[in-house]
C-alpha cells in the first residue's frame, strides 16, 4: 500500500526511513547562506545530497561558503542578491533555472535584528526590519511560487523566531516581522497544498552567530539569556540540522503550515 501524495509506504523499512531524508538530485534555494544559520542549514542539506543556490549580497563570503559546500560533493551555485528586491530575486530564480532546470526547496532565511525601544525608532528602522524579514520572504515565496505551482511539488521553509509568537523588549518590530512570518506560512500553507507545496517554518531561539555576537559577548546579557532557556544554553547552527532535513524531505509530506521552535525550550515557559 501507498500514501496518497507521493508514493510513501505505510510501513516503511529501516532502509526506507532513510532514504525518506535523501534529498539526492534535489536543488535547494538558500538565502543568506553566506554565514551564521543559512550557511549552516546550506550545508545539512549538501551533507544529504542537494545541489545548492547560495545567496548573499557579499560577493567573497557566498563564493568562500559556496566553495566549502561544494566538499560534501553537490553542485553549488552562488549568486549575488539583495532579496529585498523583486528584480535581484527574480535574478535568482532564472540563474537557478538556467543552471538547474527546477527548484525542490527554498529556504527562506534572510534576516535581521534591531534591539530599540519603539519610541526611539524611526520609520527607516521599521522599514528595514519588515523588508529584510518579511518582505523578502514575500518575494522568493512569489518567484519560486510560480514554479513550484507549475511543477505541482515543492517545499518552502521560513526562517521564523521564536519572538515571533512572543513579546519582548525593545524589539516590537522584529516581533511583528517574524509575526508576519508565521502567518505568512500558515496563510501560504493553505493557498498551495493543492498544488503538492509544503510550507513550513523554523523558529529559533538564541543561537550562536555574528547577528548575536555582540549582545552575547556581555557576560550579564548571557546568563540572563541562557537563565530563561530551560535547556540551559544557547543554540549552535548545527542545531536547525535535523529540522531543515526534515522539513525539505519526502520525511514531512503530510505536515503543512506549522512552525518548529528549535530554542532549548525558552517559547514553553
Ligand atoms: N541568530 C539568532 O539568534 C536567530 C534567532 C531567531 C531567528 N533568527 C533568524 O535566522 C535567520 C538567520 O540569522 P543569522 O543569525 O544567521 O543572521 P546573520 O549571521 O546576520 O546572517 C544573515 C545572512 O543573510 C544575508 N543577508 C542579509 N540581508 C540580506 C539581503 N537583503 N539580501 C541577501 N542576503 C542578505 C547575510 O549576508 P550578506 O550580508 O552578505 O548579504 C548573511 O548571509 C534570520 O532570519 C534571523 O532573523 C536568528
Amino acid at each position: 500500500m501507498v500514501g496518497a501524495r507521493r508514493n510513501v509506504p505505510l510501513q516503511p523499512t529501516c532502509a526506507m526511513c532513510i532514504e525518506l531524508f535523501q534529498l539526492r538530485n534535489k536543488v535547494a534555494i538558500v538565502t543568506g547562506a553566506s554565514r551564521g544559520l543559512g550557511k549552516s542549514m546550506a550545508m545539512a542539506l549538501a551533507e544529504v545530497g542537494a545541489n545548492l543556490v547560495l545567496v548573499g549580497r557579499d560577493k567573497e563570503r557566498l563564493e568562500g561558503a559556496a566553495r566549502e559546500i561544494a566538499d560534501f560533493g553537490v553542485k553549488t551555485l552562488p549568486v549575488i542578491a539583495d532579496v529585498t528586491m523583486a528584480e535581484g530575486v527574480e535574478a535568482v530564480v532564472s540563474r537557478t533555472l538556467e543552471e538547474f532546470g527546477k527548484i525542490d526547496v527554498l529556504v527562506n532565511n534572510v534576516g535581521t535584528y534591531l534591539g530599540k525601544p519603539i519610541v526611539e525608532s524611526t520609520l527607516e528602522d521599521w522599514h528595514n526590519l519588515i523588508n529584510t524579514n518579511l518582505t523578502s520572504t514575500y518575494l522568493c515565496s512569489r518567484a519560486v511560487g510560480r514554479h513550484m505551482v507549475e511543477r505541482q511539488r515543492g517545499k518552502v521553509i521560513n526562517m521564523a523566531a521564536a519572538l515571533g509568537a512572543l513579546g519582548a523588549n525593545n524589539a516590537s518590530a522584529y516581533c511583528a516581522s517574524k509575526g508576519g512570518v508565521i502567518q505568512l506560512t500558515r496563510a501560504l500553507a493553505v493557498e498551495w497544498a493543492r498544488y503538492n507545496i509544503n510550507v513550513n517554518a523554523i523558529a529559533p531561539g538564541t543561537m550562536e552567530t555574528e547577528l548575536t555576537k555582540a549582545m552575547l559577548e556581555d557576560p550579564a546579557v548571557r546568563k540572563a539569556v541562557t537563565g530563561k532557556i530551560p535547556m540551559k544554553r544557547t543554540g549552535q547552527p548545527g542545531d536547525l540540522a535535523g529540522v531543515v532535513i526534515f522539513l525539505a524531505s519526502q520525511a514531512s509530506d503530510y505536515i503543512t503550515g506549522q512552525t518548529i521552535f528549535v530554542d532549548g525550550g525558552f517559547s514553553i515557559l
